[in-house]
């Protein structure tokens, strides 16, 4: 392999187990083809390592010795009520929270001790909308092209490049106030990803969006980890969202892991018979299907809300 050309975005070094086995999956427009990033469920790598996490608010612990792992290439979708501690637990992996206790590793970086490198690996959709709607498309995506300094000279062609793969060439120019909330969410996706992150963190991603949109958020999204191999690790109170795209489902309560497996594993779980994930979710979220609409218009709307303030 000759020398690698001179770029200030992260990329993860070769992983030598995944030269030896067939890839699933290996990204394609990269200049780095020839170190291929590769989901193999079998064979796993473990990028966000989580143990013994807690974060404490004064004497309530918001999050409460969390110990999990997700997998590189890996959709792992973080379930559980509201104020289950699912933000809380993005804000800590995001380093824009110190943890009270424990620690994590994202990407093969410490966020207590290396919280830069972090950065540099990650990209984050947080919960609230993340773009500035008095500029249009292109300058938000140029700021960020800026803050994660990709070269100046790459900065239009990757930015274009991220315009066309969330479909937002024809309104690049238009201001992002004018835009749906399916088309801001698609605009976050492509800024939160300019840099071409090993791990993408969300924190409702299709909250509030109609099936439309929501199926184009998710269009985009596995086509993210199907081509760049990028870690989704995500929070979502749409559980047929987290049924039809998740490889495993964490489920939070009260600040602890509650549940984590497969669906299929969940589902098994809860002994003979066949169940649905609404039934995995009540049994290990203590939440209540009932009083005053289902739990997903309920978690819904208040998440609606949240979002657009
Ligand atoms: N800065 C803070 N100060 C005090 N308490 C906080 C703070 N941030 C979060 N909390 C509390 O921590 C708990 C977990 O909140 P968090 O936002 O992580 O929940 P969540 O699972 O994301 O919920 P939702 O589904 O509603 O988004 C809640 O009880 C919340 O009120
Ligand atoms: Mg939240």
């Amino acid at each position: 392999m000759g020398p690698l050309p001179s770029v200030s975005y992260y990329r993860p070094p070769l992983d030598p187990a995944c030269a030896q086995r067939k890839p699933l999956i290996v990204c394609k427009c990269d200049p780095y083809a020839d170190r291929p990033t590769v989901y193999n469920p079998v064979v796993t790598t473990p990028v966000v390592e989580i143990e013994r996490l807690s974060r404490r608010f004064g004497a309530f612990t918001a999050v409460d010795s969390l110990t999990l792992v997700a997998n590189a290439g890996e959709v792992f979708g973080l379930l559980g009520s509201n104020g289950a501690g699912k933000s809380t637990t993005i804000k800590m992996l995001t380093t824009l929270l110190p943890p009270s206790s424990g620690e994590a590793r994202v990407g093969g970086f410490s966020i207590t001790t290396q919280p830069v490198e972090v950065r540099r690996a990650i990209g984050y959709v947080p919960q609230a909308v993340s773009v500035d709607g008095s500029l249009t498309g292109y300058e938000n995506l140029l700021i960020f092209a800026k803050l994660y300094d990709i070269p100046r000279s790459e900065q239009e062609a990757r930015i274009r490049e991220q315009l066309t793969f969330v479909d937002l060439t024809a309104d690049a120019g238009r201001l992002v106030s004018q835009y749906s909330g399916g088309m801001v969410r698609r605009l976050e996706i492509a800024q939160a990803t300019l840099h071409r992150p090993r791990v993408l963190f969300l924190d409702e991603p299709t909250v509030g969006l109609d099936p439309i949109a929501r199926d184009a958020v998710w269009k985009h999204l596995i086509d993210l980890r199907d081509q760049y191999g990028t870690t989704l690790f995500l929070t979502t109170h749409y559980l047929e969202d987290a049924e039809s795209h998740c490889d495993r489902i964490a489920i939070m309560h009260m600040g602890k892991l509650a549940a984590l497996g497969t669906l299929k594993e969940l589902e098994a779980s809860l002994g003979a018979g066949s169940h649905t994930l609404d039934e995995v979710f009540v049994h290990y979220a203590g939440a209540t299907l009932d009083s005053g609409g289902t739990f997903r218009e309920v978690s819904t709307e208040r998440t609606t809300e949240q979002r657009l303030g």
